[in-house]
């Protein structure tokens, strides 16, 4: 199964990126954690990347084009994959489409902004992908990462002004290519509201449905 995850920044992709992939066995690339390690590692994409995340808007279409690219051609994802943020632009969608990556469904997880604001304030996470909200979505141990064991930080662009303009780039460019996918039978809409294990039942009962 090959799936394209949206929503607003803090829709839960990322939470629910992790249950689809434990229970369909199918690899999950979220491209803002690629960006992240790229600036953590200092490459010459981080440099590049890291001033239009600070200020919430989308790196330029090219760059993240490029890592998809990349991991289409790589063997974890022959048997699907799920692509967690990407694409966000038209442009994104319709490279996609010309590399050819088959998309089965588009699931959009659906929140409400003033919703995402409050989920953004507790959030934190874990290098190894994993995210935790501190009332919502607690650690076992308080900021310490249940699958992995390491330290939990807060997100660089978690702040409540880079948040507004993450969510303005969101309603701007990345919104509209729902309708895209609309079109091809491809989109399935999610309410994202919620506790996060009633959640996954619905995406869950969403995904075996296409696979029956
Ligand atoms: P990215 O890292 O993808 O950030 P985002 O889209 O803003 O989404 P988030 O990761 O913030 O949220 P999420 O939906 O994964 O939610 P999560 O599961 O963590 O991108 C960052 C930046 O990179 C972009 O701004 C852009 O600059 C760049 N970028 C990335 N991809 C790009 C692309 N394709 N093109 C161009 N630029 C790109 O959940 C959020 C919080 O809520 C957590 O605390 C969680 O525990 C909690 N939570 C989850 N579900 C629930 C629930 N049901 N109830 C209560 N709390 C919940
Ligand atoms: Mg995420
Ligand atoms: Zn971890």
């Amino acid at each position: 199964m090959n799936l394209i995850l949206m929503g607003a920044p803090g829709a839960g992709k990322g939470t629910q990126a992790v249950k689809i992939s434990e229970k369909f066995n199918i690899p999950t690339i979220s491209t803002g954690d690629t960006l992240r390690r790229a600036i953590a590692d200092g490459t010459e994409m981080g440099l590049k990347a890291k001033s239009y995340m600070d200020e919430g808007k989308l790196v330029p279409d090219a760059v993240v084009i490029g890592i998809i690219k990349d991991y289409l051609a790589t063997d974890a994802c022959k048997n699907g994959f799920i692509l967690d943020g990407f694409p966000r632009s038209l442009p994104q969608a319709e490279a996609l489409d010309a590399m050819g990556g088959n998309i089965d469904a588009v699931v959009s997880i659906d929140v409400a902004d003033d919703v995402i604001v409050e989920r953004m304030s507790g959030r934190r996470v874990c290098a190894c992908g994993a995210s935790y909200h501190v009332r919502h979505n607690p650690p076992a141990v308080a900021d310490v990462c249940d699958k992995c064991g390491s330290a939990l930080y807060t997100r660089a662009d978690d702040n409540a002004e880079t948040v507004k303009n993450r969510l303005q780039t969101y309603h701007d460019l990345t919104e509209p290519i729902a309708e895209y996918y609309n079109a091809k039978g491809k989109l399935i809409r999610v309410d994202g509201q919620g506790a996060v294990e009633d959640i996954t039942a619905r995406v869950f009962a969403a995904l075996e449905s296409i696979e029956a």
